[in-house]
């Protein structure tokens, strides 16, 4: 059984650049239903994995559930990362280790930020964009997955993720998904990222 992560701030606390009723829909409709169907899925296993685990070994579960938990699977985690990193408080520059990446890999966070926006714009249908780590070239890199593909998956850390999919935006932004893609770097919290990064 895995539990539901708290959304970690009231569903009006990311006004105005993300309504109550679009979080309070996308908390409890969207994530707590990737996280209904995984625990349904999960039920007849006894593995005792962390969910980073069960995607790298996706091959212990039987063939014919391993499409649908990857799906949910990837679909909490993506959900977490995404609700965990924003926030109100207007942390809104990298700092520490993690400015120091920045900095190295995209020469500065105007950068890394344009090309993120960018990665973003391009991405086609419902997915999502990722700042992530490749642990072995020891770099930072953006990435867009499509669906509900994590990063495990192609052997990337996430890092920071912004959720793409239309139930994300619609009901504030219409089909500007431009103009939320720019909004949501006032809500990410490089604070609460760097805590995640330093651990990596
Ligand atoms: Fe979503």
């Amino acid at each position: 059984m895995i539990e539901k992560m708290p959304l970690p701030y009231n569903y009006n606390a990311l006004e105005p650049y993300l309504s109550s009723t679009t979080l309070y829909t996308h908390y409890n409709r969207h994530y707590l239903g990737y996280l209904d169907k995984l625990n349904t899925l999960l039920k007849k296993y006894n593995l005792n994995l962390t969910k980073e685990e069960m995607i790298k070994n996706i091959d212990k579960f039987e063939l014919k559930d391993r499409g649908q938990i990857l799906f949910n699977l990837s679909g909490v985690l993506n959900h977490e990362l995404y609700f965990k990193n924003m926030s109100n408080k207007k942390n809104n520059l990298p700092q520490g280790k993690l400015k120091e990446d920045i900095n190295r890999d995209f020469g500065s966070f105007e950068n890394f930020k344009e090309a993120f926006i960018i990665s973003a714009n391009n991405l086609m249908g419902s997915g999502y964009t990722f700042l992530v780590k490749d642990k072995l070239a020891n770099k930072l890199l953006i990435i867009n997955t499509s669906n509900q593909d994590s990063p495990y998956s192609y052997d990337f850390i996430p890092i920071m993720t912004i959720d793409l999919w239309e139930h994300a935006y619609y009901l504030d932004y219409l089909n500007n998904r431009k103009e939320y893609i720019n909004n949501w770097f006032n809500l990410i919290d490089f604070q609460l990222v760097e805590e995640d990064y330093k651990k990596i």
